[in-house]
């Protein structure tokens, strides 16, 4: 029988969010109810607020985010009631061409529940931010989108992963294929930056430079990994870059920010054939010029990394096994808990750059 439940919903553009009861349908074959343990708040919750992703308000906000499956649809299925998952925002179809060249983690045709789920007061359908919306007691999603992981570690760690933290590490270590010795810099060290300095560390990077124009953010990374720091308020990141890698530039530039100016920063910033890695966000209106004699004649190559080129099934619990080896923090990106009705708040916060990331706890 269908469920009602409490969740935060995205009414309209730039309308502050609220908690509303949320009806969740039972699971059709190949769906499953993940009962929500904790959600990170992502600056694409924030996008989705904004009208910033679409406009197929309301969204039920909330994707970063780990549970107990409830109960899975009928049918074969890996997953079974009672298992701890980090629910995923691409979960794979396996036969896309990408899928079938061996290279799922670029899948063109990732999935969700098929099902909707409504507002209970309207019956309005609503649009789960990224396919998920676990900003709420429970909520519905395609079994493909929940990995199981160890069960001791906490929640709130666990669901990190589902996104930022993820998307930093991958676009290190899968996208820029940081390796042992390698000059690393990281160009905007928020969440998703923090987790690219861990990444490069984890690969065994041997100089980690992290860029920002916040010196909080600067010791944080330190905290991470970051072998320097540069504030590019104070001094040129692309200058303190090559003189810190004995004039060439880094291996592997990292820009997690999202704006051409950045962009252009990472671009100069690595040595030559070394590798630019896009994991920030752009928007639609940015534009980048550059002289295409540059982007030629310095080689190497410019890459973007989609949610960090992560698969889920192999990396999640890998990165929990490191976790819990004590070789890779993942609570210091943690920066408060909170709960249901505290969304709306800690978006400020988030704007403020106070927070590295707010985590509902249920
Ligand atoms: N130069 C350097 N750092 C900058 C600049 C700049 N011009 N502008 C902003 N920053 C820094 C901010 O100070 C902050 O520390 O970039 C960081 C961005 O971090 P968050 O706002 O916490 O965002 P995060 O969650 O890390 O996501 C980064 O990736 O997933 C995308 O949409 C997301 O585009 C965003 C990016
Ligand atoms: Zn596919
Ligand atoms: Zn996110």
């Amino acid at each position: 029988m269908a469920q009602q439940v409490r969740g935060v919903i995205a009414p309209g553009k730039n309308e502050p969010v609220r908690v509303e009861t949320v009806v969740v349908p039972d699971p059709a074959p190949g769906e499953a109810v993940v009962q929500v343990q904790a959600c990170g708040v992502c600056h694409t919750d924030l996008h989705y607020k904004q009208g910033g992703i679409n406009d197929d308000f309301p969204f039920l906000l909330g994707h970063e985010a780990a549970g107990v499956v409830e109960s899975v649809g009928p049918g074969p299925s890996d997953l079974e009631p009672g298992d701890f998952v980090i629910l995923n925002w691409r979960a794979v179809c396996g036969q896309c061409r990408a899928c079938k060249r061996g290279r799922p983690w670029y899948c063109f045709d990732t999935h969700n529940a098929s099902q909707q789920m409504t507002l209970a007061d309207s019956g309005r359908a609503l649009s789960p931010a990224l396919g998920i919306g676990a900003f709420a007691e429970k909520t519905l999603v395609a079994a493909g989108q929940c990995t199981k992981v160890d069960p001791s570690v906490s929640p709130a760690v666990a669901g990190l992963l589902g996104c930022g933290v993820m998307a930093g590490i991958g676009a290190a270590i899968n996208t820029g294929a940081v390796g042992r010795g390698d000059s690393v810099a990281v160009i905007g060290c928020g969440g998703v930056g923090d987790a690219a300095v861990a990444g490069a560390r984890l690969a065994g990077a041997a100089r980690i430079i992290a860029v920002d124009i916040d010196a909080r953010k600067l010791r944080t990374a330190e905290s991470m990994g970051a072998t320097h720091t540069v504030d590019s308020t104070k001094t040129d990141p692309v200058e303190a870059i090559r003189e810190l890698t004995g004039g060439f530039g880094a291996d592997v530039v990292i820009e997690a920010v999202g704006r051409p100016e950045t962009y252009e920063q990472a671009f100069y910033a690595r040595d030559l054939a070394g590798t630019v890695v896009l994991v920030g966000v752009p928007t639609p209106e940015m534009r980048l010029e550059l002289p295409l004699l540059d982007v030629f004649g310095r080689g190497g190559s410019l890459k973007s990394s989609w949610y960090g080129d992560c698969l889920p099934d192999r990396d999640f619990p890998m990165l929990i096994d490191l976790h819990q080896q004590g070789r890779l923090d993942l609570e210091k990106f943690v920066t408060e808990r909170i709960a249901l009705d505290e969304v709306e708040e800690s978006f400020a916060r988030m704007e403020a750059g106070d927070v590295l990331r707010s985590v509902v706890v249920f």
